[in-house]
Parts: structure tokens; C-alpha cells; sequence
């Protein structure tokens, strides 16, 4: 093999991040050979004390990787060898790397995933605080851009707590696809050796919620498949487009023409040239990075797109898109979690430094786009005409008042009710911003009542 092409097909140095699990899943196939009396118990104690030295070589620094070794499987068997003898070159009996690196890419993303539904508790928890904050805090709700209704800040951010935990709900889903065990397969039609696949699997935790050992039940398909780390991967991308959204929107807030919110300085650079400038680089590099996560998804697809059975070295391929997609998911989820509920402060046990809201700027702006339009109409309907009657009624009214430049609220009473007679001074209750929240007192509504309701049930859940 020239330089080149040793490059070219070694993987080593990328996935040696998986050597915790491919020391795990080695350490279990070889009790079960033990058990099953394929091995001796002599040679399980020489791998176990040989692998407890390798993990102690890897932690320190000290292991030599090399490139002449391929992959991060063959490093760590050579290494065995080297320090243990042929109870090391009996490892591999009954097992091929192709169901060992199905297994250590499953492990692996296993327990990335148990941290990234941590990361998603945390992120829900930063929002449920600010929300508590800001339940009578009121802003434009928007469609399409333009002024809407007024809604609760609370709600507004409830809204993405909702969508942070069906994230982690289809987490949970994945998981328990990915934790089903390949090893045993060998390289693609099983193999000739008694092996106890379900005790590997208990050995591994790759168990559902009864214990009932998971086991990938067609060896063609256990070696060949990735499809959960694609499935994975479209998970982590609908995270990462929530992220995005919610991204868009503190970048907009935190424009000049909105000034709704502030995030901390640390999370926001200067300019080389204008001195006025602070940017919101990070909610802007989350929204970059979004593009990035939805590549590797692709990337994936198409990875394993047009492979024929079992396991081809396209598979490889399937180890940096995975890692990317982790680290850029998990670093992201973290840094939005400081950013919206900030920081413990380690002397007052207190958090501190999240986003600053700032509540007039959002009543300005809700009072600019006749928000309360809707109530004026329910109001009407409620006096008994029909509601398309009514909404025409009170189109009426607004351009009345864009005329006048004011908001309806400010309209006289015997103006209104020259739009329609049966208006009576309680109107201007209903015209009121607080009042159009109030009135939303249904399942899922923005008034308060409802809002609070949900944070005592999002507190419940997150505890
Ligand atoms: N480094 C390889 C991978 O990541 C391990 C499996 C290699 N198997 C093989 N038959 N060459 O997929």
C-alpha cells in the first residue's frame, strides 16, 4: 500500500473517540466466550487486565496510535497482543469489525444521546425560568411578520418547550433503535462458534424496558445497516432547526427596530470597524450551523443510498457526519441554555446573566399593528352578529383609525359606534392588550391563566 492510499483508507484518526465503546464491547464478547467455553477463563482475565492497561494508556496519553493500523479496532487488539499474547489474538474469534464497529457506533451513540436529552432538560428548564418572569409580559404575536395578536412572552417561549421536548421524545425513540446489538453477526452470515448473543446484549444494557435482550435479529442487516444513525441525524436536524428559528427570532429581537431582548456581551462580538456594534454571533452561527448538521443528513442518505448487502467500506464514512452532528448539537444546546436562563453563580447558588427583556419596547411595538383587532370582531359576534359581518365591521374601523393614526382603543366612543350600534363603553376592556390576553383562556391559550398552567405542568415533567 503506498502512503497515500494507507491515508486514504485509515480511519484511525477519527475514530478513536469510539475506544471506550470498542473496549466495552470487546470486554462483554469476550466473557460470553468465556462462558461459553470458547475461550479459557485464563485468556478472559489476560484481555481483561491487558484492555484495564490500554484504557489507562489511552486516558493518559500515552497510546501510540497508528496509522499503519488502519482503524481504531486494529489498534487496540495489536496493543492487547502486544502486552497480553495469544489470549489477545483469541479476541476476534467468532467476530469480524464489521459487527464490531456496528456495535461501537451503536454504544457510542447511545450514550451521546442519554447527554444530549440531558442538554434538551436543561435548555426546556432556562425557558420554563425566563418564562415564570415574563407571564404578563405581553408582545406582538406575529403571522407572516405583521402584528398579529398580543401574546404572553411566557407563551411565546412555551412554545419552543414544547417543540425542545418532542426533540428529546424522538431522542428516546432512536435510542431505542440504536441500542440493539449487532455483535454476533460476525462479517455477514454469522458464525460457526457457540456464541450467547443475548448475553452480550445484557452485558451491554442493550435491553428494552422489560430487560428482554435486544438483539439485531439478521446478521446481513446488523453488519450493513446505519439507518439509525440516519435516523439519528434527522432527529439532531429538527433540533437543530428549532434552534434555528428560535435563533432568527433573537436575532431580529435584538435588532434596533425591535430592541425586545438583550443577550449577554459574552455571547456577542464587536465590530473591527464600528464601534457601536454588538452582534448576535452566536444565535447567528446556531442558524449557520443548522446548514451543516441538515448536510451530514444528507451526506448519510446518500452514504447508504445504492449500497448492496452487507458491509462495505462506504460505511467508514459514516463516522465523521455522526461526530460533527453530535459535537455541533451538543455544544449548541449548551451554549443556548447559558444564553437564555444564564449562568450559577457559584457564591449566591443564584443563575444570572441570561436574556434581558425588556417590556415596553414589546408593548410599543404590539400597539403600532391594531392587535386587538380580533377581540373588537369576537366582541361583535358576541352582541350577535354574524362573524364575518363583524370582521368586516371592524376593518372599517381600523382604517378609521390608520387614518387618525391612532390605535381603536383611542377612538372615541361615539365613533365606534357609528361602525356599529350595539358597542358600549365595556369595549375598551376588550380593546385593551390585557384584555385580549385574558380572553384567551382556552387549552393551549396565551392568558395567563392557561400560561401558568403550563409551566406548573412543564416544572412537573422536568423535575
Ligand atoms: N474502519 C471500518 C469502518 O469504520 C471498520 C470495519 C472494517 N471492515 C472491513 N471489512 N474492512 O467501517
Amino acid at each position: 500500500m503506498s502512503e497515500l492510499v494507507k491515508r486514504y483508507t485509515a480511519s484511525v484518526f477519527f475514530d478513536k473517540r469510539l475506544w471506550q465503546a470498542d473496549i466495552q464491547g470487546s470486554l462483554a464478547h469476550a466473557e460470553m466466550l468465556a462462558a461459553q467455553g470458547i475461550i479459557a477463563a485464563q485468556d478472559l482475565a489476560d484481555i481483561q487486565r491487558g484492555m484495564a492497561q490500554i484504557t489507562q494508556e489511552i486516558e493518559s496519553g500515552a497510546f501510540e496510535w497508528q496509522l499503519d493500523l488502519e482503524d481504531v479496532h486494529l489498534n487496540i487488539e495489536a496493543r492487547l497482543t502486544q502486552l497480553v499474547g495469544d489470549a489477545g489474538k483469541r479476541l476476534h474469534t467468532g467476530r469480524s469489525r464489521n459487527d464490531q464497529v456496528a456495535t461501537d457506533v451503536r454504544l457510542w451513540l447511545r450514550s451521546e444521546m442519554d447527554l444530549i436529552i440531558e442538554l434538551l432538560v436543561d435548555l426546556q428548564k432556562s425557558l420554563v425560568d425566563v418564562a415564570e418572569q415574563n407571564v404578563e409580559v405581553i408582545l406582538p404575536g406575529f403571522t407572516h411578520l405583521q402584528v398579529a395578536q398580543p401574546v404572553s412572552f411566557a407563551h411565546h417561549l412555551l412554545a419552543y418547550v414544547e417543540m425542545f421536548a418532542r426533540d428529546a421524545e424522538r431522542m428516546s425513540d432512536v435510542r431505542r433503535r440504536t441500542n440493539r446489538l449487532p455483535l454476533g453477526s460476525a462479517a455477514l452470515a454469522g458464525t460457526t462458534y457457540p456464541l450467547d448473543r443475548e448475553r452480550v446484549a445484557r452485558t451491554l444494557g442493550m435491553v428494552d424496558a422489560e430487560g428482554h435482550a435486544q438483539v439485531c435479529q439478521n446478521s446481513l442487516d446488523g453488519v450493513s445497516d446505519r439507518d439509525f444513525a440516519i435516523e439519528f441525524t434527522a432527529a439532531a436536524s429538527l433540533c437543530m432547526m428549532h434552534i434555528s428559528r428560535m435563533s432568527e427570532e433573537l436575532i431580529l429581537w435584538m435588532s434596533q427596530n425591535f430592541g425586545f431582548v438583550k443577550i449577554a456581551d459574552r455571547f456577542t462580538t464587536g465590530s473591527s470597524i464600528m464601534p457601536q456594534k454588538k452582534n448576535p454571533d452566536v444565535p447567528e452561527l446556531a442558524r449557520g450551523k443548522t446548514g451543516r448538521v441538515f448536510g451530514h443528513l444528507m451526506g448519510l442518505l446518500t452514504l447508504m443510498k445504492g449500497q448492496p448487502l452487507a458491509y462495505n467500506k462506504d460505511n467508514q464514512e459514516d463516522k465523521e457526519p455522526l461526530f460533527d452532528t453530535v459535537d455541533t448539537l451538543k455544544d449548541t444546546l449548551r451554549i443556548f441554555s447559558e444564553m437564555i436562563g444564564g449562568q450559577v453563580n457559584a457564591a449566591t447558588g443564584l443563575k444570572e446573566g441570561g436574556i434581558t427583556v425588556n417590556p415596553d419596547a414589546m408593548e410599543t411595538a404590539v400597539k403600532k399593528g391594531y392587535a386587538t383587532a380580533t377581540d373588537l370582531a369576537d366582541y361583535l359576534v358576541k352582541k350577535g352578529l354574524p362573524f364575518r359581518d363583524a370582521h368586516e365591521t371592524v376593518a372599517h374601523a381600523v382604517k378609521a383609525a390608520t387614518r387618525q393614526q391612532c390605535d381603536l382603543s383611542e377612538l372615541p366612543l361615539a365613533v365606534l359606534q357609528g361602525f356599529h350600534a350595539s358597542i358600549e363603553k365595556d369595549v375598551f376592556e376588550v380593546l385593551s392588550l390585557r384584555g385580549s390576553l385574558n380572553a384567551r383562556d382556552t387549552l393551549g391559550g396565551t392568558a395567563p391563566t392557561q400560561v401558568k398552567l403550563q409551566i406548573a405542568r412543564h416544572r412537573a415533567r422536568l423535575a
